[in-house]
């Protein structure tokens, strides 16, 4: 049973504040207590604003190691990948060594994108926190309704007929997104309102199978209470 922890916001700007600040609490004390601090990001626009606050904070950068729970098969650089977003507001700003941004090698092909990255993560166990955004249908990263959400034991796996374009992706797996300390979504906007009230009532959108050892944190400013 997935463990379900509502952060509500009236307003995005306090929701960025708050979740930027939790961040690099959880970070510093990552570094403190093991000397890395290793995160997967979320893609489409909404942690725009999160990953363009995220660029002041005080911490040791050389400590951050940067993965990504989804991809989209564009060429590296592409305006469209989950990537390009993430460098461009944030990781392009900050002395993060290059060696510790594993970007999802999309531009190989979903198949060998999908290999290469698998064996990238077999040397992390968990990561200290996955960050993940909500499609208007349930999905996350690019675990879609009606679509596998795992295939083997495979970190990292291929998606070839995605609803929300581009077709071709490469996503962690739900086993994978689960292996995490903390795993946090945050979903703005009143289109994403139906999602959370089916996930709240616990239907089986791919977003509840996402089942962290500590449960899950959902940081909205989208309101629930009318329903
Ligand atoms: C993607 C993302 C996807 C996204 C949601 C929400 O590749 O599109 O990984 O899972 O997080 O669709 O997208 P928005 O934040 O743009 O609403």
């Amino acid at each position: 049973m997935q463990q379900l922890r509502w952060h509500h916001f009236q307003r995005v700007t306090d929701l960025c504040t708050t979740l930027v600040a939790a961040l690099t609490t959880l970070a510093n004390e990552s570094i403190r207590a093991r000397g890395a601090f290793h995160i997967s990001l979320a893609g489409g626009r909404t942690p725009k604003i999160i990953y363009e606050q995220l660029r002041h904070i005080q911490t040791d950068w050389t400590c951050w190691f940067i993965y990504f729970g989804d991809e989209r098969c564009l060429p590296r650089g592409d305006a469209e990948r989950n990537d390009t977003l993430a460098l461009s507001s944030w990781l392009a700003h900050v002395p993060i060594p290059d060696a510790q941004i594993f970007a999802i090698p999309t531009e190989l092909g979903a198949a060998l994108g999908a290999a290469e990255y698998s064996k990238q993560l077999r040397a992390l166990t968990e990561f200290d926190l996955v960050l993940l955004g909500l499609g208007e249908d349930g999905h996350t990263a690019s675990l879609f309704p009606g679509h596998r959400l795992d295939a083997d034991a495979s970190a990292a796996i291929t998606v070839d007929a995605a609803p929300k374009p581009p077709a071709q992706r490469v996503s962690l797996s739900a086993s994978r997104l689960s292996a995490a300390r903390a795993v946090w979504f945050v979903v703005t906007g009143a289109d994403k309102q139906l999602a959370l009230l089916r996930w709240r009532e616990g239907e089986e959108i791919p977003a509840a199978h996402i089942l962290p050892a500590a449960g899950v944190d959902i940081f909205t400013d989208v309101d629930l209470a009318a329903h």
